[in-house]
């Protein structure tokens, strides 16, 4: 029974899962480069939206004939305009594994109104990809931000797949080996590993996805902000730096420095190390005390960035109640913030582990959770 107060807090408590924690050296300061008051359009703007592509696809090692584009309404834009734009040619594949993936299958089943499998699991599973039909167009989350699950590898899906494979890795890109090969559109937001601004999207295209676009247009119409055709052709600016509309310099400038500092760890294999590391850190902690489990028993699907974890005391009376009551302890003193679990999710807390948290930090936080925990069952 740990009821002494640990000596030691973290030196950051910021543990959210999106916006998640900046780098340990950032400051604002680091922004004093960025074209404020200057159009995008300006040879500075183009120039930093440029490198802010390039840089993405040297880190995340992506293929010279994939196309990146910065889109505008963070990871959602992305996904809403992949699916907006693409989706509709053939059925479609629907596979959930929580919430944002489930907002996903709304999208195409009730808005979109595709014909659609549907394909479920439990918060803390996924769904068996052996099982889908890739000649379909099949929709799925990376990693389940808010149920702790990712996909172990692209393993399921076939190199000669007719459909196209969208994929939502908001809270995998920068902390998880993604097979390129595998993904015809794959989309996150600067907000998440790398610790960046939100409003942003990224867009990344296969050449299958661009032959699609080039040779499909679908039956409902597309506001300006979803196109990325005009004439049966894809407008390339796009995917050079000529965003659709006006994009924030600043948080560009913020990208920038985070692809720098991500560079400075090593790269994409640095970054997942420090993501194997700090997760690590909560496995210890799990291994080593009964009254705690990770939502994902299966440790192959278990992700590295937003750990998920539950109370398992016979003692706890409710459960969602008591779980609050720990994360509230903790934000209360000032060691962990924004730990409660995700609003439809079961309750628990979870812990972001991707490349911007320091495992220093992880680790002082764990005798905290000891504390918090023992408080409240004498608290019932
Ligand atoms: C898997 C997943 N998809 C989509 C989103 C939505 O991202 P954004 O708010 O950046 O559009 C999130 C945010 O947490 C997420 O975790």
């Amino acid at each position: 029974m740990a009821t002494t107060t640990p000596a030691t807090r973290p030196a950051n408590p910021r543990f959210s899962s999106g916006p998640c924690a900046k780098p340990a050296s950032w400051t604002l300061n680091d922004l004093a480069d960025a074209p404020l008051g200057r159009s995008h359009r300006a040879a500075v703007g183009k120039a930093k939206l440029k490198a802010a592509i390039e840089n993405t696809r040297e880190i995340l090692g992506i293929p010279t004939d994939y196309k990146i584009g910065i889109v505008p309404a963070s990871d959602t834009g992305a996904m809403e305009m992949a699916m907006w734009s693409l989706l509709g040619e053939r059925p479609a594949e629907m596979v959930a594994w929580e919430s944002f993936g489930a907002g996903w299958v709304t999208d195409v089943v009730k808005q979109l109104k595709i014909e659609a499998n549907v394909r479920t699991a439990d918060y803390g599973e996924i769904v068996d990809m052996t099982a889908v039909d890739y000649n379909k167009d099949v929709v799925f989350t990376w990693n389940g931000t808010t149920s702790g699950v990712r996909m172990p590898n692209g393993d399921a899906i076939p190199a000669n797949r007719e459909g196209l494979t969208i994929c939502d890795a908001t809270s995998a890109a920068f902390a998880m080996d993604l097979p390129w090969d595998k993904l015809d559109v794959t989309t996150f937001s600067w907000q998440k590993v790398l610790g960046g601004e939100a409003a942003h999207g990224m867009l990344i295209l296969s050449p299958c996805a661009v032959e699609r676009l080039e040779n499909y247009t679908p039956s409902w119409p597309l506001p300006k902000i979803f196109r990325l055709t005009k004439g049966g052709k894809l407008i390339d600016g796009i995917f050079s730096g000529e965003t659709i509309n006006t994009p924030s310099m600043l948080c560009v400038e913020d990208y920038l420095v985070a692809l720098e500092w991500s560079k400075k760890q090593g790269g994409l294999k640095g970054l997942i190390a420090r993501a194997d590391a700090n997760t690590a850190e909560i496995s210890k902690f799990v291994e080593t005390h009964d009254w705690i489990e990770f939502l994902a028993a299966d440790p192959a699907i278990r992700s590295t960035t937003s750990v998920c974890v539950k109370f398992t005391d016979a003692r706890i009376k409710d459960g969602a109640t008591f779980a609050k009551a720990v994360a509230k302890r903790l934000e209360n003193e000032g060691v962990a913030l924004d730990i409660g679990a995700y609003r439809d999710a079961p309750a628990g807390l979870r812990i972001w582990c991707g490349g911007t948290i320091e495992a220093s930090d992880v680790a002082a936080l764990m005798p905290w959770l000891d504390w918090a925990f023992n408080a409240e069952i004498a608290a019932q």
